[in-house]
């Protein structure tokens, strides 16, 4: 199991390894019978790790179903994110009540990135700090992810790496704070910033954002 990430008490994480349980009900339909055996556990470790997460906050058990967006469909009253790379899966959950939303990545902390890789996910401006060393470009794709899947329920639209930029890094590289570089919603313009907590546990690097209700 992977260590809890440095997240507020209301919110809670689970990380699940193979072999997962078997999909909840309509759950099983999701990929589609062609779907390689790979990508199959992958999605069954992640809702194993969301169903967890919700027990533990007393969520009715429900199959988690996917919006055509890709976003998880989540329980009414809750709300979640979900991430796997090959053999582990971890979620977070939260009651809305709560949090207004959540983002997590999971990625392979060996995962580092070419230059081309590099081009593609940061901003002129960013260039500097992920060149200073191998695991920072790698923090920066993980947060930016986690950024993704935590503000696209709230603006329904997407965004790409360029859209958002390092504003702040803490001295030792577990906090980023992102700034929008554009408008996406009339709440999250550009300057919007979000901090992204970053974890390191068993050579994985896990990035997790969450949405105050308090700010739109
Ligand atoms: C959607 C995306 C972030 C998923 O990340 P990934 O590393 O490929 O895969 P992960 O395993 O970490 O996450 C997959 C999970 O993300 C969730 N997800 C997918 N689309 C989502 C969306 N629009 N909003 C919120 N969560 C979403 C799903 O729960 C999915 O798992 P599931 O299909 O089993 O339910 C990625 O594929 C993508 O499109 N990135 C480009 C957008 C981006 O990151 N922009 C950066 C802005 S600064």
């Amino acid at each position: 199991m992977l260590a809890r990430p440095a997240l507020p008490a209301f919110i809670e994480f689970e990380s699940s390894t193979p072999p997962p349980p078997a999909p909840i009900g309509e759950e099983a339909r999701i990929l589609g019978k062609n779907a390689a055996i790979s990508a199959q556990t992958s999605f069954a470790l992640g809702r194993a790790a969301a169903h967890r997460a919700l027990a533990k906050l007393s969520a009715p058990t429900e199959p988690l179903l996917r919006k055509p967006s890709g976003e998880v469909a989540w329980p009414v009253g809750f709300t979640g994110s979900i991430s796997h790379t090959p053999g582990i899966a971890c979620a977070v959950v939260g009651k809305t009540s709560q949090v207004r939303s959540l983002g997590i990545d999971l990625e392979l902390e060996t995962r580092l990135s070419s230059t081309e890789v590099a081009k593609r996910i940061c901003t002129q401006s960013e260039f500097g700090w992920a060149s200073k060393s191998p695991h920072n470009l790698l923090r920066l794709f993980c947060a930016k992810e986690a950024l993704y899947k935590c503000l696209y329920p709230c603006v329904q639209v997407f965004f790409g790496f360029q859209d958002a930029e390092l504003a702040q890094a803490s001295a030792d590289g577990t906090t980023l704070s992102l700034r929008l570089t554009k408008d996406l919603s009339p709440q999250h313009k550009a300057g919007f910033c979000q901090d992204i907590v970053l974890s390191f546990d068993q050579g994985y690097i896990i990035a997790a954002a969450w949405l105050p209700i308090d700010k739109s």
